[in-house]
């Protein structure tokens, strides 16, 4: 076989000869002296290459002679390279620094409690060290259960849309339905009247929705507690005297607290609770508007009509409710001002809620 190339004078196959002594030579001692050789061997212009090339124009009945060693050059190379690539990121691997099995761990980062759960938890564990235990119920309500048996009238303003989100129905019956997502949580007491007779002494707290526009001072959600207590003999006096303690658990001991005639359709007397303002001790200063009071939160009789509504005698029967914006209270406790950081989520915000 004399086949001859052009550019050299070895014969092709004098030419896989030498390449293939050349193969277990082969070193690289880095990434980029790998890629060097693997170009200057295995590329589509590399050494290998240029010997298929050559291989083409060789003569048919010389192809069988040449093809077999040639394609062994081949797989020598491929494996060669594939063996040093290994070496080379053990090589790389065992220059690592080992890692240090005893040093102490990275401090995990927790998450913090949100703060109207940290005052809603507060809320309930003041009541419920005087017996109050806690019902829930639905947020997507019905026109019954938030408006009908706490004595709204049928064309009360709180019915009308501006208020209330409404739920429609299927969209050939485009008409607001009863349906709706409840504006207070005065709906579970209703719920729970109608489950059991007296004596009842609950706590509802829960997320309520308003069709409101959100600012700093108003949000289409926020949160509230309810409170309910019937039983014999239940008055006024028992319900001022328990706000009392709440206000000076919730704010402490020095509060003060001032009840002022209000109207709800479902209490009768009704009354809104202010506590001292405990920014300024009560001397006035811009958060209580100079008055050093400051609203907390709605309360009152349970109106005979609710509790005779809910399957309750009220002619035996007589109870107070209270309700309360978790919000309103988390303002006064963190001197939050606005709403809308309890719903942002801003890490910043809830990280300094952190050691509550
Ligand atoms: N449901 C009232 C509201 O959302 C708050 C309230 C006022 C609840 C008086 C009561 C109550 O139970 O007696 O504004």
């Amino acid at each position: 076989m004399n086949f001859r190339n052009y550019r050299c004078d070895m014969t092709i196959q004098e030419r896989i000869e030498a390449l293939s002594q050349q193969v277990e030579g082969l070193k690289a001692g880095s990434a980029e002296e790998l890629e060097k050789l693997r170009i200057q061997y295995l590329s589509k212009k590399g050494e290998i290459a240029r010997l298929y090339d050559e291989f083409k124009l060789i003569p048919k009945d010389e192809k069988a002679v040449i093809g077999a060693p040639l394609n062994k050059l081949k797989q020598a190379y491929e494996a060669r390279f594939a063996e040093m690539k290994e070496l080379l990121s053990a090589a790389i691997a065992a220059a690592q620094p080992k890692e240090d099995l005893t040093r102490t761990p990275d401090p995990l980062t927790l998450g913090t409690r949100h703060p109207l759960s940290l005052v809603r938890e507060e809320i309930i564990d003041i009541f419920s060290r005087i017996g109050f235990t806690v019902a829930d119920g639905p947020e997507i309500e019905d026109d019954k259960h938030v408006f009908s048996l706490l004595n709204f009238a049928p064309e009360h303003p709180a019915r009308d849309m501006q208020d209330t989100f409404f739920i429609e129905k299927e969209p050939e019956e485009q008409k607001p339905t009863d349906i709706l997502l409840r504006t207070h949580t005065s709906s579970v007491q209703t719920r729970v009247m109608l489950s059991q007779q007296p004596p009842i002494r609950v706590l509802c707290p829960g997320r309520v929705y308003r069709n409101e526009a959100i600012s700093a001072r108003a949000h289409c959600f926020f949160h509230q507690v309810e409170g309910l207590y019937v039983d014999k003999n239940v008055s006024f006096a028992d319900l001022r005297e328990v706000l009392l303690y709440f206000a000076k658990e919730m704010f402490g001991a020095e509060t003060k607290i001032r009840l002022r005639p209000s109207y709800f359709p479902f209490t009768e007397p009704s009354a809104e609770m202010d506590i001292s303002c405990d920014i300024c001790g009560g001397k006035g200063c811009s958060f209580c508007k100079g008055t050093g009071w400051v609203e907390i939160l709605g309360c009152g009789m349970v109106h005979p009509n609710v509790l005779d509504a809910c399957g309750i005698d009220s002619k035996v029967y007589t109870g107070y409710a209270f309700g309360m914006g978790v919000e309103r209270i988390a303002n006064l406790k963190y001197k939050v001002k606005d709403l809308r950081l309890f719903s942002e989520n801003d890490v910043r915000f809830l990280n300094q809620f952190a050691s509550c």
